[in-house]
């Protein structure tokens, strides 16, 4: 195990990613951890992530005491980068000043000595590196050298091999470090000797045997699929451990894409054989949003007739098989739970970060069911990976997201209003098969529609028509906290805009939204 300890830098996940992509298994964990935190998971490489702070501030984060003695008792490889760096200077007996010469962005760097860091002899080779440091080394610990230094002359690369410590000054992880995956793969495998073992594969069936261990032979398992690619892969891995002891349900809340419902329960039961239970519940959501226009309302209404449904859906399963299910599946993958280490000030706590916006909502706290979670330690492309692996259709994988409370949260004020709910599921399928067929999908984090309660004038055939107003809404993304609007061709939205006008009836306008996140968010409500 590759253990990074977390210092706040927006790319210490990124170290936790490229480390996993040389298939070596990294976890990532509060850089304040306990000792015992540390120690318990047994690494035998430790690294430690760079950080908005200054060693000089009196509360700046640190490695715990103790930290030392037991990495250097047991052969533990450790590395600081960045913050992680200085950390290391400063706690074994060097010193950091604040810098003269602050380093921000692309730098050149020159190898003085040769070191493992950077493979056989490199003396006198240079690199271009991002760095983003204010402090900087002046006085280097007893044992340590200089391995490389900026063009400004300032400390890049440190190591003492005997004691097993090693830093960069720089960011090996940040595309911006082209050489940056070579110097972790030196480091890893020549100066480390780890190996590579970490596969999807064996994550597969690792996870398949724990699920056995954690579910008895008697015990029934629960799971709500959204149509979304993680609790469809949670579920599809469960099924493969447990079987038809695991009870699927999909609700329709008449809140679905165009066909949806038909295109997902198909991949469930056809390609997965998922024992899934379809619940229509159209009616029963569409009569509770009627005349709803606040956007937090709909939100609230939507997750309290999910619980209505899910809790329904469990008592009968306990009345038909005459025990109560034990336990409830959820997709839920490593960044939602990640501890992070944030900067000073910023008001946030070590607490686990726990995403928002749930599928899901807050389920029924008298079910007392326990968890089970299959993907809590994998990123989102590695669930795609271990998807691919249990079978699920690539198509599948790569379908963009899509929100727990459906096109509610793309039909602007009341949804059962008119039949916007069915001008909007039309206009939608043409927009986003289109995107497809120019190709285009795959590049997109996001596209849909947006429908608009209100109407404009125009001219159709002879007639003037007094009709609605679509909004086309396209963004890329890495994971949806912010996002940049995506720039189309001129001769794509104007086919799009032609085929939705003269296809779908009542559009008599088609506008493109062309705000980034922020200002505004992905979804319009
Ligand atoms: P926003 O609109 O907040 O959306 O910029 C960020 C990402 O989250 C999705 N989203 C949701 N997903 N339940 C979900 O499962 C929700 O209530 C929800 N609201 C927004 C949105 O589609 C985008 O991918």
């Amino acid at each position: 195990l590759v253990l990074i300890l977390d210092y706040g830098s927006q790319y210490t996940h990124l170290i936790t990613r490229r480390i996993r992509s040389l298939s070596v298994f990294s976890l990532c964990i509060s850089g304040t951890s306990s000792l015992k935190s540390i120690t318990d998971l047994n690494p035998s490489v430790v690294i430690l992530s760079g950080g908005p702070h200054s060693v000089h501030t009196p509360d700046s984060p640190s490695f715990p005491d103790g930290f030392v003695e037991w990495a250097e008792s047991n052969g533990v490889f450790v590395l600081g980068v960045c913050y992680g760096l200085q950390l290391i200077v400063q706690r074994l007996g060097g010193q950091v000043k604040v810098g003269q010469k602050q380093e921000y962005g692309r730098m050149e760097i020159e190898v003085e000595k040769p070191s493992g860091l950077f493979g056989s002899n490199k003396v006198g080779s240079k690199q271009v590196v991002w760095m983003s440091h204010g402090d900087e080394v002046a006085i280097l610990p007893a044992g340590f050298q200089v391995v490389a230094r900026s063009e400004q002359g300032l400390v890049a690369a440190i190591e003492n091999p005997s004691r097993k410590f090693y830093g960069l000054q720089y960011h090996p992880e940040v595309t911006h470090t082209p050489e940056g995956m070579e110097t972790l793969r030196y480091f890893l495998f020549d100066v480390c000797k780890v190996s590579a073992g970490w596969k999807m594969e064996n994550v597969s069936d690792e996870e398949i045997k724990v699920i056995n261990n954690i579910v008895g032979p008697e015990e029934h398992v629960i799971c709500a699929l959204s149509g979304g690619v993680d609790s469809t892969v949670a579920a599809t891995i469960v099924h493969k451990a447990i079987g038809d002891r695991l009870h699927c349900i999909f609700v329709d809340n008449g809140l679905l894409r165009y066909k949806e419902r038909e295109r997902v329960m198909e991949t469930f039961e056809r390609d997965l054989h998922l024992p899934v239970t379809c619940v229509d519940a159209a009616k029963q959501f569409l009569d509770e949003l009627k005349g709803v226009t606040d956007p937090e309302m709909k939100r609230k209404i939507i997750g309290r007739e999910f619980i209505r449904i899910f809790d329904d859906f469990a008592q009968k399963l306990e009345h038909k098989l005459g025990r109560k299910p034990s336990y409830l599946v959820q997709g839920t993958l490593y960044p939602d739970v990640i501890e992070s280490c944030p900067p000073p000030g910023s008001g946030r706590t070590h607490s686990h970060t726990i995403k928002s916006h749930h599928n899901v909502g807050g389920l029924p706290k008298d079910m007392k069911l326990k968890l089970i979670e299959p993907l809590k330690l994998l990123f989102k492309d590695e669930v795609r990976q271990l998807g691919r692996i249990l079978n699920v259709p690539e198509g599948f994988l790569k379908r963009h997201p899509f929100p727990g409370p459906g096109l509610a949260v793309r039909v602007l004020g009341d949804v059962t209003e008119g039949n916007a709910l069915e001008i909007l599921r039309q206009v939608d399928e043409i927009f986003i098969q289109s995107i497809k067929d120019a190709g285009l999908y795959d590049s997109i984090w996001q596209a849909f529609a947006v429908f608009l309660p209100i109407r404009s004038v125009g001219v159709q055939g002879d007639q003037r028509t007094h009709s609605h107003v679509v909004a086309l809404r396209a963004v890329t993304s890495q994971d949806g906290m912010t996002a940049d609007w995506y720039y189309f061709e001129h001769k794509f939205l104007d086919d799009v805009a032609r085929k939705i006008c003269n296809s779908v009836r009542g559009v008599n306008r088609v506008v493109q939204d062309i705000t980034s996140k922020p200002p505004s968010t992905i979804e319009w409500e």
